[in-house]
């Protein structure tokens, strides 16, 4: 196992009480290297152990020597992971001292629902394209005084690399994943003479085949926290859409890229349940306070209004109504909607592989 490895395994074993963060110090690796670099605390609180080639013997050595006293393990010649504390034994929610990373967490949807989570407790990595934006939000959450954690990552998705490097700096910076909601995602609208093939693949790399890549690296870490605790249930979540339900007329690279994300979420859940790890899907009706559909300049409600799209409209107010009265239930989706189908899913061990509608009845499954 490489360092990567060796620290999810280390926090899920100091998370006996609770689930724990750490920060990892690749090459700190004796007690006195610590102590050197600010972390005093007495040497009984240090356990020392040499991990082998025998990764089953490893886990179950780690376990017999931690306690929950213990500050720091120091893996011989490789590192130290330190406990930073936080084992909250009887959580008041389903996400409270859990690490969830968001993709495309700077703004949206995806913003909205970190803030949400973090309100709720958990360790939030925003992870984002967008450095700039992604930063305000920390600062944001970090202006709440909270003692939950709050990180910003920056990726891209549609590059595989860049989403194990993601992954790779959560767990040194926090210690593990207990869920992703893999949310980033485009939309570049047109019909069949518009769509150029450039286009189609790019949002089919954004949106399709960036769900794949967060869930090959997460569920590389998950896998590793389930062998030290068969009790751990962990999530894959993708924010889906209606449009992964029903086609869209003049929509299709979205809509044939959500459809397939649902494919790829019932199997990685046959794949994932035997580790504990859930895949889900949350399928938003439209979002119409977020800026896709409200920004001023270049939001949908403006652009619809300008085209003519909504036959006798004169105002963006008349567009949003004419979209409004299409739902049951009289409105948007709003980011509330979608965190309570994340905050249920993560707390129902017994759901996997499902698409939920989170459309105020637009959309219904058949
Ligand atoms: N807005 C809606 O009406 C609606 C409805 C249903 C589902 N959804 C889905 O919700 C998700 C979020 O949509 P939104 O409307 O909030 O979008 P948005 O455009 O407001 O935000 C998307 C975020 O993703 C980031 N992003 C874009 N490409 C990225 C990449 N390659 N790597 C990393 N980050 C990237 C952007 O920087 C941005 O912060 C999408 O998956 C979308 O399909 C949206």
């Amino acid at each position: 196992m490489n360092f990567i490895e060796l620290v999810p395994v280390v926090r899920m074993a100091l998370s006996k009480e609770g689930l724990v963060t750490t920060s990892a110090f690749e090459n700190i690796d004796s007690y006195e290297r610590l102590k050197v670099s600010g972390y005093d605390f007495p040497e009984d609180e240090c356990v020392t152990i040499l991990p082998g080639d025998d990764k089953t013997a490893f886990i179950s050595a780690l376990q017999n020597q931690v306690t929950p006293n213990t500050k720091a393990v120091v893996l011989k010649g490789i590192g130290a992971i330190v406990n930073n504390g936080g084992g909250i034994s009887k959580p008041v929610n389903s996400v409270e001292g859990r690490i969830i990373i968001v993709t495309g967490g700077a703004q949206g949807f995806g913003g909205g629902i970190a803030e949400e989570l973090y309100e709720k407790g958990a360790h939030i990595v925003v992870a984002d394209l967008n450095e700039k934006v992604g930063l305000e939000l920390i600062q944001k959450l970090k202006a709440k005084s909270k003692s939950n954690k709050a990180v910003f990552v920056p990726v891209n998705v549609g590059d595989s690399d860049s989403v194990k490097g993601m992954v790779e700096k959560t767990v040194l910076e926090l210690g593990g994943l207990d869920a992703i909601i893999s949310n980033a995602g485009i939309l570049r609208a047109g019909g069949l003479d518009e769509m150029d093939p450039e286009t189609f693949d790019l949002m089919t790399k954004v949106n399709y085949t960036g769900y794949f890549y967060c869930a090959k690296h997460a569920s590389k870490i998950m896998k590793l926290q389930s062998q030290v605790d068969v009790n751990h249930y962990m999530d894959i979540i993708q924010i889906n859409s209606k449009s992964g339900l029903k086609g869209s007329n003049r929509n299709f690279a979205y809509a044939g890229g959500k459809f397939g994300g649902i494919g790829l979420t019932q199997s990685f859940a046959l794949e994932l349940m035997p580790n504990h790890i859930k895949v889900n899907s949350i399928c938003p009706g439209n979002f119409f306070d977020g800026p896709l559909w409200s920004d001023p300049e270049k939001g949908l409600f403006v652009q619809y209004l300008n085209a003519g799209k909504v036959p006798g409209a004169k105002t963006i107010e008349d567009v949003q109504a004419y979209y409004e009265k299409q739902v049951p239930a009289g409105r948007g989706c709003r980011v509330a909607d979608v965190t309570k189908a994340i905050v249920y899913v993560i707390d129902q061990e017994y759901e996997t592989g499902q698409a939920i509608p989170v459309t105020g009845g637009q959309e219904m499954l058949k």
